[in-house]
């Protein structure tokens, strides 16, 4: 979802670095691609790594309560015009076309985030922060959504903007197709600058 569907991915980045800053630790946009699509504990855990920072656990809670009452700020005024491009024609090219659609994301915030853009209704199941157990790179929230599709790994494409994303898909035994940088993502099956320049005949090629 972040990073994929919505612009979402910078105000996490923003929230986090807000935190870091808090917690006087450097935080660079390159070290933000790893926290991309890792849940919200195991982002914070790499952020007091970087920083050589150790806590006790009511202050990891407080700290992530904190970043995701900035997060929310930030995404206060999120609508329809933060989807990325491609995004509302691509949905609906799917739904025409009969396709499932699985949402897997390791945000909590992932309802909220899709009832604001006004999609919700297009996904089949949703698997997000809430139901998994184990943060990409793991597989969980894709054979998760695999599972609730009736589907097989290998019948099915997942859009991955981030690292941790492509290696989950690729782990699980997925196709994947990379939204974003190639020389970032270069572990998936092909990538693209966003979801305008797929359509449901790239799906086939796999
Ligand atoms: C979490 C993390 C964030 C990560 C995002 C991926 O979101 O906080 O670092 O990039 O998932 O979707 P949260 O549950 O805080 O919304």
């Amino acid at each position: 979802m972040d990073g994929v569907i919505v612009d979402t991915a910078k105000f996490h980045f923003k929230a986090w670095q807000r935190l870091a800053d808090s917690l006087s630790i450097p935080f660079t946009e390159e070290q933000n691609e790893q926290l991309k699509g890792v849940s919200r504990v195991d982002s914070l855990e790499k952020i007091l790594q970087w920083g050589n920072l150790e806590l006790n656990n009511q202050k990891k809670l407080e700290l992530m309560e904190l970043k995701n009452k900035w997060y929310l700020e930030y995404v206060e005024e999120v609508n329809p015009s933060d989807m990325l491009p491609g995004t509302f024609q691509f949905l609906n090219e799917l739904k025409n076309a009969g396709i499932k659609i699985g949402l897997g994301s390791s945000s909590k915030n992932s309802i909220l985030i899709l009832k604001k853009l006004g999609i919700i209704d297009f996904f089949d199941t949703i698997v997000d922060g809430n139901i998994i157990h184990m943060s990409k790179p793991h597989p969980e929230v894709f054979l998760k959504g695999a599972k609730d599709l009736g589907v097989e790994p290998s019948e099915t494409v997942v859009f991955e903007d981030a690292i941790s994303g492509v290696q989950a898909a690729k782990a699980g035994g997925f196709h994947c197709i990379g939204i974003g940088d190639s020389n970032i993502l270069n572990l998936a099956d092909l990538v693209v600058k966003s979801l305008e320049d797929v359509k449901v005949e790239t799906l086939h090629q796999f």
